[in-house]
């Protein structure tokens, strides 16, 4: 199990009082991310404090991340605010194959989604207004218009090649070169993974995962017949290096299945050296590596994280990613890539969808061609980022001390771990009646762990809607807390 550290102390000193109060004015919105605070002397000023308390609140403020130092410009509120949660630690699977039999909460959290009445902490889709409907409806139309019905027809199996050869562009970017006929458009990144998994692997085989994983992945393991290992995985760098050594040098996994980057639910990345030393370990034992990289255009820092298939020299990595995080999750269009599988893996499209529609394909073509998508990404990116920040601050307000929070740097989606005592799957059908959903962590596994975790999706912009509906489960985890203590006697 994941170990519960204490979440923060009660202000007990000057200079806790005096930070408490501007993190509530920050809080209520008096103070704006990116704006200026009140220097240290107006800050003494009004609440009567001393020059040596109010730097030592400052300070403290800095520590939590709330405010930063800028030069010439005195103090500003930190974009996003305070981070002052502990991460949950190492996860701890069991450390052997497990068959996969995931409930069926993937269709309950599709039917949730599109469900106006509930506050949308559950479904991992960014927001119908975050997502340039106008501009690519406008594309689609005009892909109709111009080509008519040369688009209602079977594709080439492969795709369109304009979109492959944009996707080809994009690649170049972080430095691979990704030729277009190494490329095959799927229907999204589920398709994407499903071929790869068929490619490389027979029902019974067991596939190495990171723990806790993206329930979808689970599901498609559990549909083609295939066990999983789960491999302990850190919450900021992802699956621990000699536990995925011992797992492939045991002769036992047939393939590994890992995110490139922001992984689904935990948000962990590997750093550079850390990939490159994974893609050594698996070319050696011969394992090949299927690479799920849907959220690396939702990147935080200054720079894309570079995907394992760029750093691979042993052309042994499945590349699958999809636009349906940043920009089309209902035109259904993903992509694989690799050189070596590319034959079986179109033999294997063939068989399940033959070809995907041409036209939604046209029109994205056309919408990359014209570089909208990178304003649009840029844009997208500042939103899901101040978002996450958001909803930290209010975890760490308003849920029971003790609670954990991942810091992911890209994404949309926070890992919560919760005190022992709460059952999140038990909250989850309470949450629904108080019109809230979100993701139950028992789902995240094959192997019955995470029951007191949780996944938070902030695929929009924040609102007082989102706040309310976090607030409320905060405080239903804190009843749960208090219903086990009167249960165990402890009241
Ligand atoms: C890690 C990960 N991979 C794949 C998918 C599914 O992608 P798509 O909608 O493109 O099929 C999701 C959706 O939540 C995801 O989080």
């Amino acid at each position: 199990m994941m170990k519960a550290r204490s979440m923060r102390a009660d202000p007990v000193h000057r200079y806790e009082e005096l930070a408490g109060y501007v993190t509530a004015l920050i809080d209520n919105g008096t103070l704006r991310p990116g704006g200026r605070v009140p220097s240290l002397r107006e800050i003494g000023r009004q609440r009567r404090a001393s020059l040596s308390t109010a730097l030592h609140a400052y300070r403290l403020l800095e520590d939590r991340g709330v405010i930063e130092a800028r030069p010439r410009s005195g103090y500003v509120v930190t974009k996003g605010g305070p981070i002052a949660l502990a991460a949950p630690e190492l996860s701890a699977p069991p450390g052997k194959p497990v068959n996969v039999a995931v409930s069926s909460i993937m269709a309950k959290l599709l039917e949730h989604a599109g469900d106006p009445r509930l506050v949308p902490l559950g479904c991992a889709i960014p927001s119908a207004a975050l997502l340039a409907a106008g501009k690519l409806d406008r594309f689609l139309a005009r892909a109709a218009r111009v080509k008519g019905s040369e688009y209602n027809t079977y594709t080439v199996p492969k795709g369109d090649l304009r979109l492959r050869q944009e996707i080809s562009r994009r690649a170049l970017r972080w430095g691979q070169v990704l030729p277009p006929e190494d490329i095959a458009i799927t229907c999204g990144c589920t398709e994407a993974l499903a071929l790869a998994l068929r490619t490389v692997a027979r029902a019974g085989d067991t596939i190495a995962v990171e723990s806790p994983t993206y329930f979808g992945m689970l599901q498609v393991i559990e549909a083609l017949d295939l066990k999983v290992l789960e491999l302990p995985t850190d919450v900021r760098t992802g699956v621990d290096l000699s536990a995925l050594g011992r797992a492939v040098r045991g002769g036992a996994i047939k393939a590994c299945l890992l995110s490139s980057s922001f992984n689904n639910p935990l948000g962990c990345t590997m750093p550079e050296e850390k990939k490159i030393a994974v893609l050594d370990l698996l070319a050696q034992q011969k394992v090949p590596l299927i690479e799920d990289d849907i959220y690396g255009d939702i990147y935080f820092g200054k720079e894309r994280p570079v995907p394992f298939t760029a750093l691979d020299r042993h052309d042994n990595t499945i590349y699958c990613s999809s636009f349906s995080k940043t920009i089309a999750p209902g035109y259904r269009i993903g992509w694989v890539a690799s050189g070596r599988h590319m034959q079986r893996l179109l033999g294997n499209k063939l068989a399940s969808t033959l070809c995907g529609p041409g036209l939604p394909q046209a029109a994205l073509a056309d919408f990359l061609s014209s570089g909208g998508y990178d304003s649009h990404l840029r844009r997208v990116r500042g939103t899901f980022e101040d978002s996450l920040h958001q909803m930290i601050r209010t975890i760490d307000r308003a849920f029971p001390k003790g609670t954990l929070v991942s810091q992911p740097a890209g994404g949309f989606v926070l890992w919560v771990e919760l005190p022992a005592a709460v059952s999140t799957r038990a909250l989850f059908h309470q949450a629904l009646e108080q019109g809230v959903c979100f993701a139950p962590g028992d789902v995240f596994s094959a192997s019955d762990r995470y029951g007191n975790c949780m996944r938070l999706s902030c695929g929009q912009s924040w609102d007082e809607r989102m706040e309310t509906g976090l607030r409320r489960l905060g405080a239903l985890a804190g009843e749960a807390i208090v219903r086990k203590g009167h249960d165990n006697g402890d009241v």
